[in-house]
């Protein structure tokens, strides 16, 4: 049997105009630039304006894409968010048909900030086992519909956007190829990441308390540490990376100084971190294309650059994979148009 594996072909990003800086923040919280600064790498972060959705980023994101990759179209749609358009149905489903693909099969994805890597490994399985020979996997959240604009502890923290990847079938050594990924969950700790309401056990979002997000910012941080680190080496080691051999590191991109740590421990040089932190804060979901696809446009990663990813977000989940970076052009669009 042929030995077939999924090659990244095509990488394209939307980020909504609007910027809110941490000074603007700080005239409305109680807060300061130098505290969300210094605590989070973070300086300013897009937002969308009322009206514009998930939906609408990730269709651009797609088109992006697609046109990266040199392709119309793909067999299968796939959208890792925890912002959906809506409760029901999907949202995958309507950006398939935006983008010209009704008909393909198309699906949600909902792993919270490890979402994109769960998504990968949903894309890399498929083309492996040859059931679709191209998937387009998009990563596209609006965490500021879901925010508590009132808590400083997390309303300062996350931005919108998204971004895409085009993952075709190819042979074993092909630039792109995704060599080997690892996942994982701890639901004994849903808690610490949620927003209560809004599903079978607390239907109603008549409340602030239900329908926000809410985070235990510190635990989290510390267990992100460990299982990022834990997970990355696991796929480096699986995979015969040392340390000084991974060109670029690609983590969630929640905190610099989770970023500084997990790096530390797993022995990569801070030069090779990727962080685009500073510009557009945690996007969740789509925080790995997107600091991917910004690196990529930097000339932060060159075609045979060996890269790893790892991820960490609600569930709890996690997950990482090592990949070879393709010789592609990222390709920016420029705001979404409202669905
Ligand atoms: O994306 C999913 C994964 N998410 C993450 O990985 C996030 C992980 N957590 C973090 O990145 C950090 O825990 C935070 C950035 C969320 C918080 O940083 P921290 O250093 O852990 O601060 P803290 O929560 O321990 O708060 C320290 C102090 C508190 O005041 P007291 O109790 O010491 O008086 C907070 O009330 O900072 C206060 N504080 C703020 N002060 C100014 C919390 N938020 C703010 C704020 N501005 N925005």
């Amino acid at each position: 049997m042929l030995d077939v594996r999924a090659v990244v072909t095509g990488i394209g990003s939307c980020l909504p105009p609007d910027v809110v800086s941490n000074d603007d923040l700080s005239l409305v919280l109680d807060t300061t630039h130098d505290w969300i600064f210094s605590r989070t790498g973070i300086a300013r972060r897009h937002v969308v304006r009322p009206g514009t959705s998930t939906g609408d980023l990730g269709t651009a994101a797609g088109a992006a894409a697609l046109e990266s990759a040199g392709r119309r179209g793909c067999d299968l749609v796939l959208l890792a968010t925890t912002t959906p358009d809506q409760r029901c149905p999907a949202t995958a489903p309507q950006i398939a048909a935006r983008l010209g693909l009704a008909g393909v099969p198309a699906f949600d994805l909902a792993a919270v900030c490890s979402g994109f890597v769960y998504g990968l490994t949903v894309a890399a399985s498929m083309i492996g086992a040859g059931t679709y020979d191209s998937v387009l996997l998009i990563g596209a959240e609006t965490y500021s519909t879901i925010v508590d604009p009132a808590d400083r502890g997390t309303a300062v923290l996350f931005g919108d956007g998204a971004a895409a990847v085009v993952l075709e079938r190819g042979l074993p050594g092909t630039p792109g190829e995704v060599l080997h990924v690892e996942l994982g969950s701890d639901g004994d700790h849903a808690g610490l990441i949620s927003v209560p309401g809004g599903g079978s056990r607390a239907p109603h979002l008549d409340d602030d308390a239900s329908r926000h997000f809410r985070m235990d910012g510190r635990e989290v941080y510390v267990r992100a540490v460990a299982a990022m680190t834990r997970s990355a080496r696991s796929v480096a080691e699986a995979v015969g990376w040392r340390p000084e051999e991974i060109d670029a590191f690609v983590g969630h991109q929640a905190n610099a100084r989770i970023l500084r740590a997990v790096a530390r421990r797993l022995g990569v040089a801070e030069e090779r971190v990727v962080s685009q932190l500073a510009e557009v804060g945690n996007t969740a979901g789509a925080s790995i294309p997107l600091a991917l696809a910004w690196a990529a446009s930097q000339g932060r990663l060159a075609k045979g650059d060996r890269v790893l990813l790892t991820a960490f977000g609600g569930g709890l989940t996690w997950g990482s994979a090592a990949m070879v970076w393709p010789g592609v052009h990222p390709v920016r669009a420029e705001g979404p148009s409202p669905g």
